[in-house]
């Protein structure tokens, strides 16, 4: 019975880019989705813009435009950047819609026919400048804990410490620089306190609704006491007003899950589809939420229980993902490895880093790392090495020996045992039962509908072995533990090239009465070739389409390796498929990053998160943080020191204590203006090696434009002494 499903991802904000962080998500939602669509069940994935809010308000009037002209552009560009990850949406909307605005109406208007609205009256930070209420992120002043200055208004970026606004020290108003007062408006809250919603809660966040892991942090909030909703703000405020409340409009996020189903119903509406049959309380129809560690707080609290107590039906599923580190760590700006998905596709394929994630995503909580290095070499191993190496070192024997066509005879039952290696079936059977085992593991099998067929494979016939094995690679894939799904393809990727490796195509090609052999072994491994492909098509849906017709096949499905290529079949010349990473072209991509984004010196705002939430996230958070007196790691690595070679050196006339020197980085030359005529004869620098911070701004002195530093110590009275690299260092080398 073909399954109705609906995925989404969490709705991106429309005031900044996409970039590697929320593909994962994306990427990890598509692959499912397109694997559902796959084995022949209806998977919808629809998604939006998540458009109100003040940021976006207040970066619109900066821009001197409307929020409807900002969200329009913004829309555009993320757009852009999902199609050029090929994430198929079949709906990708916007939250500021009248088919939002009507659920948030229909939602909101239940919810308070049922008792679970409150009105009462809250004290904010009022800007009177500005003459609005002033969100958390939006107040700054000094730390209350640890004093570090210009402090956001519910956390510390120095001490980590999570507090009130109204705590901070000499709070001032970051859209107009003004001393907020305090002022008092009435607030409209969902009471998620009321025994029915806990009640209610305490049956539902249970697996397979959440993941186990998540499910005991939701358990510990529940037990914690779980405290009523702030769901109004104030005018002015980009959003939609409340409709028997005037002056009052729905947070940005009591509105942007319910951007799920405007979205959905605008789908429905284009395409002729009937919207309760999915989201009717008794709904056979299955709804998953794809979302990141952050928000589950949102996805699993607010929003069922809100769904619930309005007349709809609750998620089948909220899964639940961790967050992405570049190189071990948070990605940073001044390293270069906050990479917006715009820059990725300027210098590396899609399919790449869709590939990578996949290998690391294994449905759990986990966080993933990108390691830029082990992305070069897995694709490269994996995808170029094994995958393509197939195709390409039998293709060209059927293309020029034979005509262009697999061989007529039906194929050879082959054993598969010698080229399986040491992996015994039994061991492959193992390792499936230990990694369904392990708490990282899938954790939770989505609602089970007899997706699973078994039918009765030969896995005497190496083609026959390779059939079976898609039995467990769909339900890895199932599990969304991609990463087993791609151990399973690659353990029969290493299958097909011993087969070749050890019949030798080349050899028999050389032979003259071994053509038949030749013929069969290359039409065997492009059988092989075939169903690989179709187990990997979920994640590289473009270079599956290449394959396609490659093979002259139309597009496959998983139902595809069941049946062998029909003898005789004519497949097309062999084209190049993937190239391999030239980790070149990721340091070119870091550096354009590093550049590119270097840290403003007064940072945006971040969007406002629930103040609840902002506390769940600052207890939660692992990073232990330094104390004042250090800087991080990124302060650091925001400064560029250079080895650089003093190329010249000379006197600057009218100057007492400069030298002018010219340096060289390798790849450019600088002059710098030096404080250091009191301690060196010009003469003696030359051809000397220093240390010099190559990204200062350049400065316009008396005698000219300087760009850059060197390094020196001083003493007492201020003499310097040039700092020098150990031997063997070259011009341009970063220091770190
Ligand atoms: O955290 C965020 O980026 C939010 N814009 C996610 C919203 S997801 C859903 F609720 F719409
Ligand atoms: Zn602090």
């Amino acid at each position: 019975m073909p399954r109705q499903i609906l995925v989404t991802s969490a709705l991106p904000y429309a005031n900044g880019s996409i970039h590697l962080g929320h593909l994962v998500e994306y990427i990890q939602t598509d692959i499912w989705a397109r694997f559902q669509r796959m084995r022949g069940h209806s998977c919808i994935y629809c998604c939006a813009d998540d458009t109100h809010g003040t940021p976006i308000m207040l970066r619109a009037e900066k821009e001197g435009i409307t929020p409807e002209a900002l969200i329009e552009r913004v829309w555009h560009e993320h757009k852009r950047d999902f199609d050029g990850f090929h994430i198929a949406f079949d709906n990708y909307h916007s939250t500021h819609t009248p088919e939002t605005r009507h659920y948030a109406d229909t939602i909101y208007t239940r919810l308070r026919d049922a008792g679970l609205i409150e009105v009462r009256a809250v004290e904010q930070f009022f800007d009177p400048v500005k003459q609005m209420f002033l969100p958390d992120r939006f107040v700054k002043g000094e730390c209350p804990r640890c004093h570090a200055r210009d402090q956001y208004g519910d956390s510390c970026e120095v001490c980590g410490a999570a507090y009130l606004p109204t705590e901070l020290i000499d709070p001032y108003s970051a859209v107009s620089g003004a001393a907020p007062v305090r002022k008092e408006s009435d607030h409209y809250f969902f009471r998620l306190s009321d025994p029915r919603c806990v009640e209610f809660l305490r049956t539902w966040i249970v697996p397979p609704q959440v993941q186990a892991e998540a499910a005991n942090k939701l358990n510990e909030w529940l037990e914690g006491g779980l405290a009523d909703w702030d769901i109004s703000r104030d005018a002015p405020y980009f959003g939609f007003e409340i409709p028997d409340a005037p002056g009052k409009y729905y947070y940005v996020w009591l509105d942007a899950p319910i951007g799920y189903l405007g979205s959905f119903r605008n789908h429905c509406d284009r395409h002729g589809l009937d919207f309760d049959a999915y989201w009717k309380p008794d709904s056979g129809a299955e709804v998953y939420h794809f979302i990141g560690k952050d928000i589950l707080y949102f996805h699993a609290l607010f929003w069922p229980a809100e769904l619930h107590h309005s007349g709809f039906r609750t998620p089948t599923g909220v899964f639940c993902h961790g967050f992405l580190t570049v190189n071990g760590a948070k990605m940073s700006k001044s390293r270069g490895t906050f990479i917006t998905a715009e820059s990725y596709l300027r210098h590396l394929n899609p399919e790449w880093l869709r590939y990578y994630y996949a290998a690391k995503l294994n449905g759990s909580m986990e966080d993933i790392d990108l390691n830029l290095e082990d992305f070069a070499a897995r694709v490269n191993s994996d995808l170029v090495g094994k995958y393509v190496n197939i195709a390409s070192r039998c293709a060209g024997f059927i293309s020029k020996r034979f005509n262009g066509r697999i061989s007529g005879e039906e194929l050879p039952k082959l054993d598969p045992s010698p080229y399986i290696a040491q992996q015994s079936q039994e061991e492959m059977q193992r390792k499936m039962e230990a990694a369904r085992k392990t708490p990282s593991g899938p954790g939770f099998i989505a609602h089970a509908k007899g997706y699973i067929v078994q039918p009765q494979f030969d896995e005497t016939d190496i083609v026959g072995w390779s059939q079976a094995r898609g039995v467990e690679i769909a339900q890895a894939y199932e599990d969304r533990n991609f990463a087993l799904a791609l151990r399973l393809i690659m353990e029969l990727a290493d299958i097909a090239n011993r087969y070749i490796a050890e019949r030798k195509p080349w050899e028999m090609a050389r032979q003259e009465d071994r053509d038949s052999e030749l013929h069969e072994v290359c039409s065997v491994a492009l059988t092989l070739f075939r169903n690989l492909t179709v187990y990997l098509k979920p994640v590289l849906p473009v270079l599956a389409e290449q394959v396609e017709s490659f093979l002259n096949v139309a597009p496959l499905t998983w139902a595809d390796v069941l049946s062998p290529l029909p003898p005789g079949h004519a497949i097309n010349e062999y084209q190049h498929l993937m190239t391999r990473i030239d980790p070149r072209k990721i340091e070119a991509m870091v550096e354009e990053n590093r550049r590119n984004l270097a840290p403003a010196p007064t940072p945006e705002p971040a969007p406002a998160r629930h103040a609840e939430h902002q506390q769940h996230v600052a207890q939660t958070d692992e990073a232990k943080v330094p104390e004042s007196r250090h800087i991080g790691i990124d302060d650091f690595t925001r400064v560029d020191l250079r080895v650089a070679r003093i190329a010249n050196a000379e006197h600057v006339e009218g100057a007492d204590k400069l030298l002018k020197l010219t340096l060289d980085l390798g790849t450019e030359t600088r002059t710098v203006f030096a404080g250091i005529k009191v301690a060196y004869d010009p003469a003696s620098l030359v051809g000397r090696l220093t240390v010099m911070v190559a990204n200062l701004a350049p400065r316009k002195m008396k005698f000219g434009m300087s760009e850059g530093m060197i390094l020196a110590a001083s003493d007492d009275q201020g003499r310097p002494f040039l700092l020098a690299p150990d031997s063997g260092a070259r011009p341009g080398m970063r220091i770190r």
